[in-house]
């Protein structure tokens, strides 16, 4: 089947990584239609008009892209183009799946977790304001609708991909009605899946057990700021952000991602890794329904990191973006 894909590869290294993740899936034989968007941070205009329309566009019409990094700006200049595109095209779900890479160098063995964060609300709405001088104040919105949507999205995946538990972080003990809402919300879903064992953690200590003991999860659940603290703390456990994939996903569209930066120095100079955006095409290539092109990439993937002759400089190893893609590409085509 063919497939209709919107490219955004973005800046520094994006186009880069971007190109290598191109090759592997075609050598893998998927086919797919790229509907190539050049958003660019550092061409926006002060409102980023220039940077979202076309790309947010493309996706409403493709349902489904792949993002490379882009440049933000801190404090002031364009808006994040993944916050437009989370923001127009509700895409509520932040998928992490966090395994060990055969070959990857990393604190444990055998972690194969993925967290599902809410990614739309609580202390990322963005409701701030000056109470008086010297004091602020910032709203955590949560609601019965987001927590319901989160949690029959995390229910949901559990039973397509097999999974056996769930754990919903929160800190309900202090914060009893905005995490005791989020946590009410998940346990009326909860009783709907009585196959899927549901528990649940205060955030604090699911941080230290989880790098006590990672292999005890299966699935986590949380809302958006304990989601996005968690999702990188977990990934540092298999490696760090070069080795996990990320996905935004929404009813209407989905979009995936590499989540590490833009590079930028090492950009243009031919060494950047496209493993993270690798991973995240892999997710996406499992959501279009391509599971066996799906599992062939990763099982290529894994053979390389194992043999470690072609890994590049960021794990360890000698070998430039092309001689890495070269080498997956020739393991597919023996695998
Ligand atoms: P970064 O992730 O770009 O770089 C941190 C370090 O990791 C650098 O030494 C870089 O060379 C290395 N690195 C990152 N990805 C690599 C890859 N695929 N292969 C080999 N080495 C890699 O983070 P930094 O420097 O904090 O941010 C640079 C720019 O990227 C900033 O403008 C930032 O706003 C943007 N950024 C964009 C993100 C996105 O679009 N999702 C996420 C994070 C940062």
């Amino acid at each position: 089947m063919r497939h209709k894909v919107t490219l955004i590869p973005g800046e520094g290294i994006g186009p880069e990584v971007a190109g290598a993740v191109r090759r592997i899936l075609e050598a893998a034989g998927v086919q797919i239609d790229w509907e190539e968007v050049e958003a660019r941070a550092e061409k926006a205009s002060a409102s980023g008009q220039f940077v979202t329309e076309g790309a947010v566009e493309s996706v409403r019409r493709n349902h489904v892209a792949l993002k490379g990094p882009m440049g933000t700006a801190i404090a002031g200049g364009a808006p994040s183009i993944n916050v437009a595109l989370r923001k127009t095209l509700n895409l509520y779900a932040n998928v992490r799946p966090v395994k060990n890479l055969p070959g990857v160098k990393s604190r444990f063995e055998d972690v194969d977790v993925v967290l599902i964060r809410e990614n739309t609300e609580d202390l990322y709405s963005g409701l701030e304001h000056e109470v008086v001088p010297g004091v602020v104040e910032s709203l955590k919105i949560i609601t019965e609708k987001a927590s319901t949507a989160i949690a029959q999205f995390a229910f949901k995946y559990a039973m397509r991909e097999g999974r056996k538990k769930i754990h919903a972080i929160h800190k309900a003990n202090i914060m009893k009605l905005s995490d005791g809402l989020f946590l009410k919300s998940i346990r009326v879903v909860a009783q709907q899946y009585p196959q899927i064992e549901y528990k649940e953690m205060i955030v604090d200590n699911a941080c230290m057990q989880i790098v006590l003991n990672p292999q005890q999860f299966d699935m986590l659940l949380l809302p958006n700021l304990y989601g996005d603290v968690m999702s990188d703390l977990a990934a540092g456990l298999v490696g760090g952000l070069g080795v996990v994939g990320s996905a935004n996903v929404g009813d209407e569209a989905a979009m995936f991602e590499a989540v590490h930066g833009t590079a930028p120095d090492i950009a243009g100079k031919g060494l950047a890794n496209p493993t993270a955006l690798l991973l995240s095409s892999i997710m996406m290539l499992d959501y279009l329904g391509e599971r066996s092109a799906a599992r062939r990439i990763e099982a290529a993937l894994a053979k390389v990191h194992k043999e470690g002759k072609h890994i590049t400089h960021d794990v360890g190893g000698k070998a430039g973006t092309t001689e890495f893609t070269d080498a997956l590409i020739s393991s597919l085509h023996a695998g």
